[in-house]
């Protein structure tokens, strides 16, 4: 068994530890809101934290987040920094198809919480693991921006 802290809980799972993050996280505990995009760490959509480091799930072993705070999607918005995301994103109706959304909000938040000021080319260079097949970077980056206010 695997103990895990995950959005503010402790569960425990019974997966073998090379198992990635990301099908403990949706296939154990259920937790859908982190999606399965290319599956070799390449874009982003599985993007969750480690200790409020971005990490990319699918390409995370379970036994690397043992010991650390896993934040996911479901809890970012525990924090004010992801509760400010979430409601630029909506404000200025960044979604379209929605699917890359939750790892790009995750790499927002990540971004905002080491810098509260982003400029634009520090914002492209923290988001330019996530790939959005609508190209919404305009719309993510007035987001980030309105967050930092
Ligand atoms: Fe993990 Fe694409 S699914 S980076």
């Amino acid at each position: 068994m695997i103990t895990l802290n995950i959005n503010g809980s402790t569960t425990r799972v019974d997966v073998a530890a090379d198992t990635p993050l990301l099908w403990v996280l949706r296939d154990q505990l259920h937790l859908t809101g982190t999606k399965y995009g290319c599956g070799m760490g390449l874009c982003g959509a599985c993007t969750a934290h480690l200790d409020g480091t971005p990490i990319r799930s699918c390409s995370t072993p379970v036994s690397a987040a043992v010991g650390k705070k896993i934040v996911t999607i479901e809890g970012v918005d525990r924090a004010r920094t992801g509760q400010v995301v979430q409601e630029a994103w909506k404000k200025l109706d960044v979604v379209q198809c929605g699917y890359c959304q939750s790892g790009q909000i995750m790499s927002a938040v990540a971004l905002l919480e080491g810098n509260r000021k982003p400029s634009d080319t520090d914002i492209d260079a923290a988001m330019a693991g996530n790939i959005c097949r609508c190209a919404t970077y305009v719309r993510i980056r007035a987001a980030i921006h309105q967050a930092a206010q």
